[in-house]
C-alpha cells in the first residue's frame, strides 16, 4: 500500500496490494485526468494514456478546438457547461444562473491515516493501516475549490473516494450535482451488473452490455429502496466468477443515489456514482463546504468473486464498527411471522420457554408493542408500551426473558408517524407534507421530518427512554415507506432541494446517538425487509434484514445478489415459517436452516406451533451455527453455482483466511430424473494442503461414491479445485447439504 506523487511525471500513483490507480496532471493549465486503474503497474510515465498529445485536440497548441478536447479528456472530476458534453460530476449554479465550471490542479497532500466525513458514514482507518491523498482542484475564475480525497487500506484492494466543494466565490452558489466519484475507462467490450428487485425480491443480479449513452440506476425514494441498488460493476464480456477484469463501484449512502455508465463517441465509458441530482439543489453560502458521501472502487482481475471478496474485506475491516463487529451474533427468534400483531406477554413468554430449551439466545419483539397498535393503521410515533398488551410493562417482560437465559430485542420504526396517533394529534406539522396538498399514504403512514432537530430529539428521547427502562440488547430499526410529497414547515424555500439529503443526514445523526449511548446494543437495520440494505447503514449496525421474503429458495437469489457486495456477517437470514407466508412454498426445515446459516442466523416462526419433527432439528442447527459461524462471518466467500442462472442448483463456499477449513453449501432446487452426480470445483483452497471432506454429522463425505463404506480419503486442495468433487442428486426438490472441508 502506498500513495505517491511522481513529480517529474506529474502523476499521482495510488497502489493497493494488487492494483494501481493513476491520476495525471497535464497541459500548461494543469488538467487533472484519470490515467489508469487496474492491475499493479510500475512507476512509469503513463500520461500517454490520457491521449492529450495525440492531437488534434491538444489544448496547449490548439486553442480553436478546445471543446473537442474537453469532450474526450478523461477528467478525474468532470464539470458542467464548458464543453464536456458527457454526464458531469459537478454542476454549480451561481446567483445569475450560470452553470459553467472548469477545474484545474491547485495543490495536494498525502498523509498516513484516513479522516472521517462529518455527519456521513465512511470507511475508517488509522496511521498504520491506511493512507490518503487530498487532491485540490480549483475553478480559478469562480474561486471554488474541490478537494478530491482518496484512501486505501493495508491488504485491501479497494480505493475509497469523496469530494468536498468549498465556495470562496464571495457569493452564494447552488450545487445541483455533486457526484462522489467518476472514472473514465477505455471500453473493453464491457458488460455491467446492477441489482434490481422489488419488495420481497430484492437485489437480483442483472447483467447487460454497456451501450452508448447513459444507462443507470437511481432512487428518488429517500432510501435506496427494494427496486434499485447503489452499485454497478463493469466487467469484460468473458469475465466470470473466477476470471476476467471487473470494476466495482458502490456508494456508502442511504438516500437518493444515482449510478450510471455513459459510453461516448470514442468508446470511453464514464462510470459515476453519487447523490441523485434529481431533487437535489444545495445552497452553498460563501465560505461553506459540502462533502459528498464516499464511493468505493474495487478492481479485480480474478473475476466477480475477486471483487466480492475485496468489498467484503473492506466492509468488515474498515466500515462496520462496534461491539458486535467481530463477534458471533446471538441467535434470535423474532415473533413477526409467529404472531404478527396478535400477542401479549404470555404468548411471548411461551415462545421463550420453548426457544430457550432449544438453544435460541434472544427474543426480538417485533411490531405491535406500543401505543394502540393492533394492526398497521395507527400509533407510529407513540413509542410508549401498551400495558394492556404487555402486562407489567417492558421491564417485567424483559426480566422474564432474561430469567430464562435469553436476551431481549425490540422493534422500532423511528422515522414514521401514523395519521392516527397521539403524536400526529399534537404535531401534524412534523409529518413531511406540502402545505395545502393531501399527502399520499403508504401502509397508512407518513414520514417524520427528520431534517428538523426538534423532531429528531423528541423521537430519540422516546427510544432512549424505552431502551433505558429494561435490559434491551438489540434494536431492529425499520422503515416501511419511501418519502413523497416533499415539504416541511421549517425548511426555507431556496433550500427545499436540500431536503432529501438533509433527511438522510438526520437519520444518521439519530443512529449515531443511539450507538454512542448504547455501545453494546446490536442494531439491525431493516426497511420493509431489504429496502435499505446499503453500505451507509453498515456503519451504524453490523447487520441488515435482507428481505421480508425468507423462503429458502427465494433467498438463494436474494442472498447471491447481496453477497456480491456485502459480507455474509451483515446478511440478516432466518429460518421462517412454512408454507412460506409470502410465496406459499414448502421447503424442508433442513434446507431453510442451511440457507439461513449463510447469514446472521435466527428464527422467524412460532416455535411452539411448528411440527415436532422440525422443532427437533433446531438444536442440531444451533450446534452447526456455533461450529461454522466464525468461518462464515470471517472467511472468504466463493460462488460456485447460481440457481438464478441455471434454474436448478445453487452452491457457495466459504474458506477460512488461513485455508484450513471451508464450508460448501449445496441446494438442489430441482431434481431431474436419470442423472449422474454433478461435479463441482471447489475454490480458494491451498493447493498443497490436504483436506478431508465431512458431512454435517462429522462422518466422511463419500464424494459421489455411494456404496463405498468408509473410503477414508484425503485430497490435495489442488485436486479439489481442479478435478472437483461429485454431488449426488437428492431425492425430491429443494434439498440441501453441507460439506465441511478440513485440513488433515
Ligand atoms: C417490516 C419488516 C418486517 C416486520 C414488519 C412489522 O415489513 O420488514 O420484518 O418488522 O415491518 O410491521
Amino acid at each position: 500500500m502506498n500513495i505517491k506523487y511522481i513529480e517529474d511525471k506529474r502523476l499521482f500513483k495510488i497502489d493497493t496490494e494488487a492494483t494501481s490507480y493513476v491520476i495525471g496532471i497535464v497541459g500548461k493549465e494543469g488538467f487533472v485526468g484519470h490515467a489508469y486503474y487496474g492491475e499493479s503497474i510500475e512507476d512509469d510515465d503513463v500520461t500517454y494514456l490520457l491521449r492529450i498529445f495525440e492531437g488534434p485536440f491538444t489544448p496547449d497548441t490548439n486553442e480553436r478546438d478546445r471543446l473537442s478536447f474537453y469532450d474526450c479528456f478523461p477528467f478525474e472530476y468532470p464539470t458542467h457547461g464548458i464543453g464536456d458534453f458527457r454526464e458531469s460530476a459537478l454542476r454549480i449554479e451561481d446567483e445569475a444562473g450560470h452553470y459553467s465550471n472548469n477545474l484545474k490542479y491547485k495543490s495536494h497532500m498525502i498523509y498516513k491515516g484516513k479522516k472521517g466525513l462529518a455527519g456521513l458514514p465512511a470507511t475508517w482507518g488509522n496511521e498504520e493501516d491506511s493512507m490518503s491523498l487530498e487532491l485540490t482542484l480549483s475553478d480559478y475564475e469562480a474561486n471554488i475549490d474541490v478537494v478530491l480525497t482518496y484512501s486505501i487500506f493495508e491488504g485491501v484492494d479497494a480505493v475509497v473516494r469523496s469530494a468536498k466543494i468549498i465556495n470562496n466565490s464571495g457569493k452564494a452558489v447552488f450545487l445541483t450535482k455533486a457526484a462522489s466519484a467518476s472514472i473514465d475507462l477505455d471500453n473493453k467490450d464491457f458488460d455491467k451488473i446492477n441489482l434490481y428487485g422489488s419488495w420481497a425480491r430484492e437485489r437480483h443480479i442483472n447483467r447487460t452490455p454497456v451501450s452508448y449513452g447513459i444507462q443507470g440506476m437511481y432512487s428518488k425514494r429517500g432510501e435506496p429502496g427494494h427496486q434499485e441498488h447503489p452499485f454497478t460493476c463493469l466487467l469484460e464480456k468473458n469475465a466470470t466468477q473466477t476470471q476476467g477484469e471487473v470494476y466495482g463501484m458502490d456508494l456508502i449512502y442511504s438516500g437518493n443515489f444515482r449510478t450510471i455508465t455513459d459510453r461516448n463517441q470514442f468508446d470511453l465509458v464514464r462510470l459515476m456514482t453519487g447523490i441523485n441530482p434529481e431533487d437535489f439543489r444545495w445552497k452553498l453560502e460563501n465560505g461553506d463546504t459540502f462533502v459528498t458521501p464516499e464511493a468505493v472502487l474495487v478492481y479485480s482481475n480474478e473475476g466477480i468473486g475477486g471483487m466480492s471478496r475485496s468489498f467484503h474485506d473492506l466492509y468488515r475491516e474498515h466500515l462496520i464498527r462496534g461491539y458486535y463487529r467481530d463477534k458471533k451474533r446471538p441467535i434470535l427468534i423474532n415473533n413477526w411471522e409467529a404472531t404478527y400483531f396478535d400477542f401479549n406477554e404470555q404468548k411471548l413468554i411461551s415462545i421463550v420457554d420453548e426457544a430457550s430449551k432449544l438453544g435460541i439466545e434472544m427474543l426480538v419483539m417485533d411490531d405491535g408493542w406500543f401505543g394502540n397498535r393492533f394492526d398497521d393503521n395507527s400509533s407510529l410515533g407513540d413509542w410508549f408500551v401498551n400495558e394492556d398488551k404487555l402486562k407489567g410493562g417492558i421491564k417485567y417482560l424483559v426480566d422474564e426473558v432474561n430469567k430464562r437465559g435469553m436476551k431481549f430485542g425490540i422493534w422500532f420504526e423511528p422515522e414514521m408517524i401514523s395519521p392516527v396517533s397521539k403524536l400526529y394529534e399534537a404535531h401534524p406539522e412534523w409529518a413531511i407534507h406540502v402545505e395545502g396538498r393531501k399527502p399520499g399514504l403508504a401502509r397508512n403512514q407518513m414520514v417524520l421530518d427528520y431534517t428538523r432537530k426538534d423532531v429528531r430529539d423528541y423521537i430519540y428521547g422516546l427510544i432512549k427512554n424505552v431502551l433505558s427502562s429494561a435490559n434491551i440488547e438489540y434494536v431492529k430499526w425499520d422503515m416501511n415507506r419511501p418519502l413523497s410529497d416533499i415539504g416541511g414547515a421549517e425548511i426555507a424555500k431556496d433550500r427545499l432541494g436540500e431536503f432529501m439529503h438533509r433527511y438522510t443526514l438526520g437519520v444518521y445523526e439519530v443512529m449515531e446517538r443511539l450507538v454512542t449511548d448504547f455501545p453494546k446494543l446490536l442494531l439491525e437495520n431493516c426497511s420493509g425487509g431489504g429496502g435499505r440494505f446499503d453500505a451507509g447503514m453498515l456503519y451504524f449496525g453490523p447487520q441488515i434484514w435482507c428481505s421480508d421474503d425468507a423462503d429458502a429458495i427465494e433467498r438463494l437469489v436474494i442472498q447471491e445478489g447481496t453477497e456480491l457486495i456485502y459480507p455474509l456477517s451483515a446478511m440478516g437470514a432466518h429460518v421462517s415459517d412454512c408454507p412460506n407466508h409470502i410465496v406459499g412454498r414448502v421447503t424442508p426445515f433442513r434446507t431453510r436452516g442451511h440457507v439461513a446459516l449463510a447469514g446472521t442466523f435466527g428464527y422467524e416462526l412460532d416455535v411452539t406451533r411448528i411440527p415436532e419433527e422440525d422443532r427437533n432439528m433446531i438444536p442440531a442447527q444451533i450446534e452447526m451455527y456455533h461450529k461454522y459461524n466464525d468461518l462464515v462471518r470471517t472467511g472468504d466467500y466463493y460462488r460456485i453455482a447460481s440457481y438464478a442462472q441455471n434454474g436448478k442448483f445453487d452452491c457457495w463456499q466459504v474458506v477460512s483466511k488461513d485455508k484450513t477449513t471451508a464450508l460448501v453449501t449445496c441446494v438442489l432446487v430441482r431434481r431431474s430424473p436419470n442423472t449422474r452426480s454433478r461435479n463441482i470445483k471447489l475454490q480458494g483452497l491451498a493447493c498443497d494442503k490436504r483436506y478431508r471432506l465431512l458431512n454435517e454429522d462429522g462422518s466422511e463425505y463419500i464424494n459421489g461414491m455411494a456404496g463405498e463404506e468408509k473410503a477414508d480419503r484425503v485430497y490435495y486442495g489442488l485436486t479439489l479445485m481442479n478435478a472437483g468433487i461429485n454431488v449426488t442428486e437428492a431425492w425430491g426438490d429443494n434439498q440441501s447439504m453441507l460439506i465441511y472441508v478440513k485440513e488433515v
